[in-house]
């Protein structure tokens, strides 16, 4: 039922692996158990089965089991020579990877499917991104702030492995086509010029949300 969510998600050379939530996750290593030593039942799940799902899609890279830790903006340290992303929500966990040589980032994002309030969707796209959902119809209007959402989180982590730093929801333009997205900088951040644009896909099926964005090198 929600494997067609992720089918052609990503682009060949990019391994993903997703799970549900609350399925057996498997041991943590300790120095990931003191991370979540403190947290509340439903986050210790989540970040368990999302490591689970990365350890999963390294091994298809030939990369042995080994400690996934974040680093000073909750980003995961991937082993050298692999960028990823990990994305999780109530119902279901997914990781991916890929070779750094072929991707510069990537990032996944799941969302449960329901419309975001008025007042949340006007922090999270400009007028001109609301126009421009409103006409293509791709998505009926009430899901597509959501949409829009989940796509700039999945641009979020994607741009992190290239410039490590924080950006927020004015920072790209992100035009919805019929299951892509084009995501352009609005101003230059790090080494990425203004005018940058990222690649993106989404998917909607059994109430989930799941966007991807990739660069290529
Ligand atoms: C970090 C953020 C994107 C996470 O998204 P979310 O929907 O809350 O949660 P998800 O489950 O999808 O993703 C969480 C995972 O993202 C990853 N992540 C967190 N910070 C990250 C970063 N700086 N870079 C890359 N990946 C990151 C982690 O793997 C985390 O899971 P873990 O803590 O179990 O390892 C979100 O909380 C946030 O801060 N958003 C504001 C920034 C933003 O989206 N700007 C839009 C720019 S256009």
């Amino acid at each position: 039922m929600f494997g067609v969510l992720f089918e052609g998600l990503f682009p060949a050379g990019v391994a993903l692996a997703w799970e549900r939530s609350d399925a057996p996750a498997g041991e943590l290593f300790p120095e990931e158990e003191a991370l979540v030593a403190q947290a509340v039942a439903k986050r210790r799940r989540e970040f368990a089965q999302g490591r689970a799902c990365a350890r999963r899609v390294l091994a298809e890279l030939g990369i042995p089991p080994a400690p996934l830790l974040p680093g000073e903006m909750r980003e995961p340290r991937w082993p050298q020579g692999v960028v990823g992303s990990i994305t999780h929500d109530a119902l279901l966990c997914a990781a991916v990877v890929g070779r750094a040589e072929a991707f510069a980032g990537l990032g996944i994002d799941l969302e449960p499917d329901e419309p975001l309030e008025a007042n949340v969707a006007a922090r999270i796209w400009s007028a001109e991104e609301a126009a421009a959902a409103r006409e293509s119809a791709v998505v009926p209007f009430d899901s597509a702030a959501k949409l829009v959402f989940s796509a700039k989180e999945a641009v979020y982590k994607c741009q992190f492995a290239l410039t490590q730093t924080f950006i927020g929801f004015g920072a790209v333009t992100l035009l919805l086509g019929d299951g892509t997205f084009d995501a352009t900088l609005t101003a230059s951040v790090g080494a990425l010029p203004l005018g940058y644009r990222f690649t993106g896909s989404w998917r909607r099926a059994a109430g989930e949300i799941v966007t991807a964005a990739w660069c290529c090198r």
